[in-house]
């Protein structure tokens, strides 16, 4: 007797166990991604938009320090767009010939600006949260494109029994629930040419299509050198089981 209930208890634990967890961090819903799977390719009008809503809206907190302008040709931007785009932010270069430093406009060649001088400064400006380099945040968080899809979309009322301090905000995806971002998207935020529709899903959907390519802007040609890979496999394959039948045919 005493068995069986130490057993059933033991069985209540563990159904009661992932349920007490996922209080903790809830598993972001699963999105189909166009970049998903053996032949995932990304789409260039996603990406496009995507870039749009960094620059319009999280490239005032995150940096994006591993991407430079001319990468841009790889979402699908021609050079005089890429040159355009550039010289729309000032950096300082130099020193020059008398040893001052100098305002330029930007260069194809440049990285992206970013919007702090150092980190201390972005903290401060931030009620003491670090705005985190957006480069490689979706290779740096497990499941990343879903995990940040679900930060953009996730804001909630906490709970009655949570009271948060200023400056903090309830994020049901966010692991403990508290971040320091106030929700960035809002309905109509941003003006699409395309006609896509201007929803925070939809703009979260767009700017995790970005950060996914600037974190593997090669992603496309390796699941390509897959396949192929995987071709060559399957015919090498069938001509070895062919010559291993003709070998031993007269095998007895
Ligand atoms: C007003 C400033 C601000 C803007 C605009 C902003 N963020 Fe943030 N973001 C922050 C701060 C501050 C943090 C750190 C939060 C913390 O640690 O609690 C953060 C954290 C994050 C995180 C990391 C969560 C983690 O796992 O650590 C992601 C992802 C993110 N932001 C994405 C974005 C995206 C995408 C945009 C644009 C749509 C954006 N943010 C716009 C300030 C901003």
């Amino acid at each position: 007797m005493r068995k069986i209930a130490l057993l059933s208890l033991a069985l209540l634990f563990c159904l009661a166990a992932p349920s007490a967890w996922s209080s903790e961090a809830v598993e972001p819903p699963q999105k189909d991604w166009s970049f998903d799977g053996p032949t995932g390719t990304f789409d260039r009008a996603a990406l496009q938009r995507g870039y749009k809503v960094y620059r319009e809206v999280c490239s005032a907190c995150h940096a994006m320090k591993h991407l430079a302008f001319r990468n841009l040709a790889d979402i699908g931007y021609d050079e005089g767009q890429i040159k355009a785009i550039a010289a729309e932010y000032t950096f300082v270069d130099g020193p020059n010939d008398e040893g001052d430093m100098y305002e330029r406009p930007g260069l194809p060649s440049d990285h992206f600006k970013s919007p702090f001088a150092n980190d201390n400064a972005a903290k401060a400006a931030n009620g003491g949260a670090l705005p985190p380099d957006l480069s490689l945040i979706i290779k740096a968080r497990h499941d990343g494109p879903n995990y940040v899809y679900g930060i953009l979309t996730g804001y909630e009322e906490p709970p009655a029994d949570k009271a948060l301090q200023p400056g903090q905000n309830w994020n049901k995806y966010m692991p403990g629930h508290v971040i320091a971002m106030a929700p960035p998207l809002s309905d109509d935020g941003i003006v699409y040419e395309d006609g896509s529709p201007q929803r925070i899903e939809q703009y979260a959907a767009d700017v995790v299509e970005f950060l996914t390519w600037a974190s593997e802007p090669s992603l496309e040609s390796r699941k390509r050198t897959g396949v192929k890979v995987l071709i060559f496999l399957m015919v090498m394959a069938g001509v070895m089981y062919a010559i291993k039948r003709k070998i031993w045919a007269g095998a007895h």
